[in-house]
């Protein structure tokens, strides 16, 4: 964060031109996001411990890609989000508390396309904090993140049908469910089908023309 770090209290609204001058920038260190009580910033090695022990719950892994299962297959993640992230192919923030620096879970966003124009993303947080609200905070300024920064025009979420908290989420934050992919999620020896989500540039448009700007970067 060498080259906007974190400065708590110094917060400046995103300008169209901060947007312009950052959206060359992620790649090399991702902006520090925050809004209400979330900062989202990157992940660093140091977080390999607390998402290793919130994470790998049964309740939060078992509808999701299985995460890794040590803090050392966590620190080894961490650095591979870094290097994706230099590609340009991918991002992770890390989801914190404002005033408490600690990782209670991640957002990742990953390109389906060369331009990154069209792109998914997936999300977990530590049970503790389900029902908090803080999903909707992150996912604002991930959203934001993901369609002013980087430039998506089109992101997709899938949810196995059976996770009622990841569709449910999905759905209170405006994504709309286009289809059904049958059998297209494999956990644990168990084939899920899975809904097929998308927010889209113009319906965000829309959407956005009816709530202020939110988002703060450093
Ligand atoms: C997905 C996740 C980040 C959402 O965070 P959260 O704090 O649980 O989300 P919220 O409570 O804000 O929203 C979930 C919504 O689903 C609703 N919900 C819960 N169980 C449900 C069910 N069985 N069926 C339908 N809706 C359900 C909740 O009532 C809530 O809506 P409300 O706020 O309008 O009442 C979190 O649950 C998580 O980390 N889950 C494990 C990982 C995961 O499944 N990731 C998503 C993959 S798509």
């Amino acid at each position: 964060m060498e080259k906007m770090p974190y400065q708590p209290g110094a917060e400046v609204p995103m300008s169209r031109d901060r947007i312009a001058s950052i959206a060359t920038d992620w790649q090399r260190a991702l902006p520090v996001l925050a809004a209400g009580r979330v900062v989202l910033r990157e992940l660093r090695a140091d977080d390999a411990p607390s998402l290793c022990a919130l994470l790998t719950t049964e309740e939060v892994s078992r509808f999701i890609s299985p995460p890794p299962t040590t803090v050392e297959g966590f620190e080894r993640f961490i650095a591979w989000t870094h290097r994706q992230r230099a590609a340009g192919a991918y991002a992770c923030y890390a989801v914190t508390l404002r005033g408490r620096d600690t990782a209670i879970g991640i957002f990742q966003i990953r390109r389906l396309d060369a331009t990154f124009e069209l792109a998914e993303w997936g999300f977990a947080i530590g049970s503790t904090f389900w029902g908090t609200g803080l999903f909707r905070e992150s996912a604002r300024l991930m959203l934001d993140f993901a369609f002013d920064v980087i430039g998506v025009r089109r992101l997709e979420a899938r949810a196995a049908l059976p996770n009622g908290r990841g569709n449910g989420a999905l759905r209170k934050i405006g994504a709309v469910q286009e289809c059904v992919l049958r059998r297209s999620f494999a956990r644990a020896g168990v084939r899920f089908d899975q809904a097929l989500y998308a927010i889209v540039d113009v319906d965000r448009a829309a959407a956005q023309a009816r709530r202020p700007a939110f988002t703060r970067v450093h």
